[in-house]
Parts: C-alpha cells; structure tokens; sequence
C-alpha cells in the first residue's frame, strides 16, 4: 500500500525556500548516519533557485557533508549547459559552485554533441553507475525534488507526451510540441522508485492543479508520481493551496509552517 501524501503548508516563497534547505539538511544528516552517499536529484525551473541560494548560504552551507552528495537532475532542458534555459546551469551557479562537492559528484545531462535519445542513455548509464545497481534493479534515490507547471507536467512529463508511456526505462527523452523542444527527463519507474519525492510547488496559477491532483486523483501527470514505497511531501505557499481545502484534505498528513 502506497503510503499517502504529506502536505505541508508554508505562508510564501522565502519560507518554501527554508522549508526545503532545512528538509534537504535533515534527510542528508539522516542518510548519512547510515550510509556512505546520499544521492539527490534536483529539479529544474525557477522555484528551487531560493532554496539553492539559502543552501549554499553559510547558515546551511556547513551543516551539509557534501563530500558524500551525489547530485543528479530529475529532467534537462536540452540546452548547452551554460545556456540559462539549462537546470544544470541554474543549479550550478546558484549552490554547486559555492559547496565543496567534487566536480565527479556532479551529474549533469549530456545535451551538447549527442541526439536526445543518446543523452538520455547515456544518462540512464551514468545513473547506474553511480548507483552500482545490475542493469535489471530501477536505483532508488534517497531524494528527488519535483516541481509542477500549471499544466500538472511534472519533471519533463508534459501532458499528452510519450515519456509519460514509458515503463521499461528510468530516462527517456520526450519532445514537447507545446515548446517545441526536446527534453531528457526521469520516468516514472525511477521517480516512483524514491525514497522520497518532494514536490516544491508555489503561485496561485498553480492552485488549481493542485487540488486536482490532490484532492480529485486527475489523470495529470504530477498525478502519477506515487512512491512504491518512498515517502511523498508536497510542499505548497498558500498561493498554491488557496483551492485545495487542506482540513478536509484526503492526504495522509497536513502541517502548517509558520
Ligand atoms: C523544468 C522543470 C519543470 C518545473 C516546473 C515548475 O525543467 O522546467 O523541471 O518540471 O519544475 O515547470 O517550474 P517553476 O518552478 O519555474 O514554476
């Protein structure tokens, strides 16, 4: 039995930030009680950048080990890596390039001299690596940060597109008509693999979406991130949870942060 959701209610942007690097820190100290790496995969778009920042602040920077993190992307814009449009980018220069991570801890997608779907194999290939795993296990990371658009894609999972059908690989590229684009993102056999997925999700053209995914069971595609067995937080700003009724909320566990 898949476990519920958690939502967790935060009043804004900048507490959404806190709230994430202070999770981000408890889950990495707890991991690496009983591990030796604590592998994480970072998601894309303009909400993690606060947290980035307050990470690689000196108040969190130094309560990380990050000589133990290995740092992933859970989809990529297929962009040069120094493009602005790139997560790898965004996520270097707002926390990497401030953290002593070592370079080799770094994943970041291969999108420049390669099809899509040679990066996304490649990708699936440096994932397997750093986790050691046979061919035939799905790795489970001990974090995935996702965040949602207003259209309820998650990652690179866009409605209608075909990386949404995917079930025997845990990259895959996905081309977006709507951008007209391409994307390499997880599928859901990994991100569904977790141990724990947390959704950042913040601004009231979001609210929408998010009562129907939490509330109503759509058929979106943040929908269908369900840990097998992994934990599932959902982290809102009031804005959007302005139309998801969190008292009468169907999730396993509702808490409100100050
Ligand atoms: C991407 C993302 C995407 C993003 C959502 C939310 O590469 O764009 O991974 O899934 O998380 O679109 O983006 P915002 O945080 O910018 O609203």
């Amino acid at each position: 039995m898949r476990p519920a959701p958690k939502v967790v209610q935060v009043p804004d942007a900048a507490s959404m930030a806190r709230e994430a690097a202070r999770r981000f820190v408890h889950e990495t100290t707890n991991t690496l009680a009983r591990a030796e790496v604590f592998r994480v995969a970072l998601s894309g778009g303009s909400t993690p950048k606060a947290m980035y920042r307050l990470l690689a602040s000196p108040e969190f920077r130094d309560t990380v080990d990050w000589s133990r993190v290995q740092v992933f992307f859970s989809d990529e814009r297929f962009v040069p890596p120094d493009s602005e449009e790139s997560n790898y980018h965004s996520a270097q220069e707002g926390l990497l390039s401030s953290v002593p991570i070592r370079r080799e801890s770094v994943h970041p997608v291969m999108t420049v001299g390669v099809t899509p779907e040679d990066s996304a194999a490649r990708y699936e290939a440096s994932i397997r690596s750093a986790f050691g795993d046979a061919d035939s296990m799905v790795p489970a990371f001990d974090l995935i940060f996702l965040g949602m658009g207003p259209d309820g894609h998650t990652a690179s999972l866009f409605p209608e597109t075909d990386a949404l059908k995917i079930t025997d690989r845990i990259v895959a590229p996905n081309f977006v008509p709507r951008l007209d684009s391409w994307r390499i993102t997880f599928t859901y056999p990994l991100l569904n693999a977790a141990k724990q997925v947390m959704f950042l999700v913040q601004g009231p053209d979001k609210a929408q979406r998010v009562r129907e995914v939490l509330a109503e069971g759509a058929d979106l595609p943040a929908a269908g991130v369900r840990p097998h067995n992994g934990r599932l937080v959902w982290l809102l700003d009031q804005s959007a949870s302005s139309e998801y009724d969190l008292a009468a909320s169907r999730v396993s566990d509702v808490q409100r942060t100050s």
